[in-house]
């Protein structure tokens, strides 16, 4: 049976605490020429897309702007145009909220994006809700969480409904409990037809959604049990809605700590951790899951001594992740136990417990593990989110995407000119 193909994407690196700010080679993550930068290694290593993530409103923690992640992040629709124009080949992949927008304006950004790049626009339909992003489009609170992905569903209909008006000369009308929209859409088929729907939800809802209407999946579980795990329960989904497994692609984040042998990698992974997470951002971590003001403890020094606050007001705003914490009494006992096992201070303890590289090793070392994974099915290919912005792809490219080649798994030329092509997706 010949081998599957990977499939390999580049994630800008976000603001959040898996960038390394301090490293001397990190630039702007706000001016042009980063975004070009690493646009443009992605795409001479042929990689299948750029990735924009999204966050609508800087993040707080107890009331204050929380600027150890790098604060500002421009607009999505406008950086993904500019890197159309320096790129030829490279999929465009923009996260953009399906709670606090309207189909009609995102149809055409995205519809435009699709134009202007000559067919290579993607769309992550996130569902993030909070009231407190929400306020920045005078609409705190109004979606019930229950409803967020309700809402995605009739959001991405009314917008499927947008992308296809051209069959009746642009007329489209829509109505449901969320949206009532009628007129003429003003631009022609753009040439996938729609862009390419990624989903990056985890809960049954977001698997289902994915399911349901998505062409790729942006997971959390890059190991291989966990992969495993969920590539078959998405993939075993699909049936229920007439798709075939090859329907859905399925791609983990993932980081690596690549050198030139494997103890290097090792002692490497180990440093960019001990970066990643400095005293500071220690305690801001544990005060998420605590959710009281844990400034007078010492990250050097052990554990609080009371359990977390429950309920009431979260001191952290605007960060998705603190919602993982959903029994934090139980995360508590479980990180005092281990912080006792192994004797940690407060700072070790959140390395430890924190995500670590994803890929640990020398160019040929990591070219197997990627190979290995999608080969046993626990992904479909990588969405790779490089810790320094903006050169942290380029070793990657010039000596693990040649081994890649070499094993006969990764193309060494774009085979054609849409997403959908390089995604291996059937035509619209
Ligand atoms: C790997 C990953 C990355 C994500 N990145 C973003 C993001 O950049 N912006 C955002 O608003 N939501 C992001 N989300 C998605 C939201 O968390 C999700 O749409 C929302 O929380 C509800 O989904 P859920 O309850 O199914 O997890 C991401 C999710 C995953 C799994």
């Amino acid at each position: 049976m010949p081998k599957k193909q990977v499939h390999l994407a580049a994630h800008f690196p976000g603001v959040n605490n898996t960038t390394v700010w301090s490293h001397p080679d990190a630039g702007s993550h706000i001016e042009f020429s980063s975004f070009a930068h690493l646009a443009r290694t992605a795409e001479r290593a042929k990689f299948d897309f750029f990735f924009l993530a999204e966050g609508l409103r800087l993040r707080e923690q107890a009331g204050k702007i929380y600027d150890l992640d790098v604060v500002g992040r421009p607009d999505t629709f406008t950086v993904l145009s500019a890197l159309a124009a320096v790129t030829e080949r490279l999929g465009l992949a923009g996260t953009i909220n399906s709670t606090f927008n309207e189909p009609y304006e995102v149809a055409r950004q995205f519809s435009t994006l699709d134009h202007l790049s000559g067919g290579r626009a993607a769309w992550n339909v996130v569902t993030s809700w909070d009231a407190f992003t929400g306020e920045n489009f005078r609409r705190g609170g109004f979606l019930p969480q229950e409803q967020r992905y309700e809402r995605a569903k009739r959001f991405l209909d009314a917008a499927t409904v947008l992308f296809d008006s051209w069959r009746d000369g642009g007329e489209f009308a829509y109505r449901d409990e969320h949206f009532d929209i009628s007129g003429r859409f003003d631009l022609p088929r753009s040439p996938q037809g729609r862009p390419v729907i990624l989903q990056a939800g985890d809960s049954d809802e977001g698997r289902e959604f994915a399911a349901a209407k998505a062409d790729a999946i942006f997971s959390r579980h890059a190991g291989l049990e966990e992969g495993r795990a969920f590539h078959a329960d998405v993939k075993g989904r699909l049936a229920k809605y007439g798709r075939r497994p090859e329907d859905l692609v399925v791609l983990p984040a993932a980081t690596f700590a690549l050198a030139d042998t494997d103890a290097e990698a090792h002692e490497l992974a180990h440093e960019v951790r001990r970066q990643q997470v400095s005293g500071q951002t220690a305690i801001k971590v544990l005060e998420q899951l605590w959710n009281a003001d844990l400034s007078d403890h010492d990250p050097d020094g052990p554990l609080p001594s009371f359990d977390p606050v429950v309920g009431g007001d979260h001191i952290a705003q605007g960060r998705a992740s603190v919602r993982m914490h959903r029994d934090p009494i139980a995360v508590a006992t479980k990180w005092r136990e281990l912080a006792e096992a192994k004797k940690l201070s407060i700072r070790e303890l959140v390395i430890e417990t924190s995500a670590k590289q994803t890929f640990i090793g020398s160019p040929s070392t990591i070219a197997g593990q990627i190979d290995d994974l999608v080969q046993a099915d626990a992904a479909d290919g990588f969405i790779l989110v490089p810790h320094v912005t903006p050169v942290g792809l380029d070793d990657f490219a010039d000596r693990v995407v040649p081994l890649l080649q070499e094993r006969g798994v990764f193309r060494t030329e774009y085979t054609g000119p849409t997403l959908r092509d390089h995604l291996g997706l059937a035509p619209l």
